[in-house]
């Protein structure tokens, strides 16, 4: 019977932290010789589930079978001894050593560690899975993705016969990604099991043979990975998904722009021009999209917008009120309101939710001198309702997912009632779930007045929300146009600076 029996089997595990359910008896099985992916939106518990497969924490309740037969997994030697491996979203390589001794760690267990004996495997193990690794390499010296092929090496060297990756793309390249599901499929050819934890609907059908979906700490099923992406997407989301769009009515004319900037000139890192000759205007109520692949100055105008660069030289008003060069302060008090592309460079991990949502406005808080415990978790329970954050008061919000890092920052700047908003690459890394959510709060904004800068890589997310786009290539505007009269290829080859301005 066992040879029919999954490879790895987890059953009922249920998973507490407080009050907070992430995992409630989830049942997943992996086959041997198949990917089996899991999908989910952020929070929805992949991370969690699979850190109790490899033994990184222990589950509430539930149980986990190897080839049919019940295991207790209670810490990653547990889990390498039942031939599991995980490689997780950060790389637990020694980064001064080379690529041999890193794959001989785990083996040597305390005792020397022979050179010429280490290199020798590690070329062995290169050759027998076909990963391409330079066993002299240090590891410090290696592209991500060359140092996610050792972290999967080092597992199979130590006889993983299922192989847990935890977003393995989200770190690659395409082409890497496509040496990666490569590396997959013929490993799998010879009888591994992989699960293939993903949010990226494409990925996870160009890979998997099975899927299974998780919703808010529930498996919502288990299906074949030739199932559509709407199937899938409404699996994750628990709905079907119309992807969020711009209204196509056309934002009321006012008057004169709220943002208005004018021939601004701006250095970059190591005083650089970065920013020549821009001029823009967004209205109230309107959505002014800045395409361009990044580094062309995008960094720099959110900067000088957010009061975090001095521009050397342009005007930048909001309601006539000139601005430029104003500090961060400043331009809070003039309500312009950014939404940053380094969620984690603004917030403190340590800090709870509450603590991060009043960090720029700590002064409103204040009663005689000391902060007023009470008003900031008032203000916190309020904001964490409005904007869905899955999340409490006093949890660090570095123990959040992604979405809801993203949505901790949403409500600190919309809750202001913004003039203005900055915001950059908004659903970078967020699920299907979490960026509409994130796409219909700007639509709001855009719906109650405020005029929105939005610069982002995605052009498909350009599109769906801008009613105007500017293209900036070299610190400079390339090209503008409405985006209902966008041509796409033209502003690929304007991006590519290829366009006639250019
Ligand atoms: N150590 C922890 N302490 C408290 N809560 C935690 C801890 N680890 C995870 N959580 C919570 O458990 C839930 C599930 O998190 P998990 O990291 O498993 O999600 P995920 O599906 O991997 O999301 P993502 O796609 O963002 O990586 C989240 O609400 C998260 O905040
Ligand atoms: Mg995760």
């Amino acid at each position: 019977m066992t040879d029919i029996a999954p490879a790895l089997e987890l059953r009922g595990i249920t998973k507490r932290f407080g009050d907070l359910v992430a995992n409630d008896g989830v049942d997943f099985d992996v086959r041997r010789g198949e990917v089996h992916a899991l999908l989910g939106e952020n929070g929805a518990g992949k991370t969690t589930v699979m850190r109790i497969a490899y033994g990184l924490t222990q589950a509430s309740a539930g149980e986990i079978l190897v080839d049919g037969q019940p295991r207790a997994i209670r810490s990653p030697r547990d889990a390498i001894d039942a031939g599991i491996g995980m490689v997780t979203q950060h790389f637990a390589l020694v980064r001064p050593m080379t690529v041999a001794e890193n794959l001989a760690l785990g083996r040597s267990r305390g005792m020397g560690l022979d050179l010429a004996e280490a290199r020798r495997r590690a070329a062995d193990a290169s050759d027998r899975f076909g990963i391409r690794v330079d066993p002299a390499a240090r590891v410090e010296d290696l592209s991500v993705g060359q140092q996610q092929r050792v972290e999967i090496l080092k597992a199979l060297s130590r006889d993983c016969r299922i192989l847990i990756l935890d977003e393995p793309t989200a770190v690659l390249v395409p082409d890497e990604v496509d040496a990666l599901f490569a590396t997959l499929r013929s490993l799998v050819a010879d009888g591994l099991s992989v699960v293939f934890i993903s949010h990226k609907l494409a990925e996870v059908r160009a890979i998997s043979d099975r899927v299974s979906v998780l919703r808010r700490g529930k498996l919502v099923g288990t299906v074949p990975g030739t199932t559509d992406d709407r199937e899938l997407a409404s699996m994750m989301v628990g709905r079907p998904t119309f992807g969020v769009q711009r209204p196509t009515d056309a934002p009321a004319p006012s008057a004169a722009p709220t943002l208005r900037i004018r021939e601004l000139h701006a250095t970059g890192a190591n005083d650089l021009p970065a920013l020549s000759d821009v001029s823009l205007t967004v209205g109230a109520g309107e959505i002014l999209g800045v395409a361009g692949v990044s580094g062309n100055g995008q960094t720099e105008l959110v900067e000088v917008l957010s009061g975090m660069r001095r521009p050397t030289r342009g005007s930048v008003t909001v309601d006539d009120v000139e601005l430029a060069g104003a500090d961060p302060a400043r331009m809070m008090r003039a309500r312009v309101g950014r939404i940053p592309e380094d969620r984690h460079a603004s917030l403190i991990g340590d800090l709870s939710v509450a603590y991060n949502l009043v960090l720029e406005r700590l002064d409103d808080f204040r009663r005689g001198g000391r902060i007023d415990e009470g008003s900031v978790r008032r203000h916190a329970e309020e904001l964490i309702q409005r904007f869905d954050i899955r999340a409490g008061p006093d949890d660090p919000v570095a123990t959040l997912s992604g979405g809801n890092i993203q949505k901790v920052l949403l409500a600190r700047v919309l809750s202001r009632d913004p003039r203005v908003v900055i915001v950059s690459q908004p659903t970078r890394g967020l699920d299907v779930g979490a960026t509409e959510y994130v796409r219909s709060q700007l639509l709001e904004r855009r719906a109650d007045g405020a005029a929105i800068l939005l610069v982002s890589e995605d052009l498909e997310e350009l599109l769906a929300l801008s009613d105007r786009l500017v293209v900036v290539y070299e610190g400079r505007i390339v090209g503008e146009t409405a985006t209902a009269a966008a041509d796409v290829g033209e502003l690929g080859m304007l991006m590519a600076g290829r366009g006639k301005a250019a």
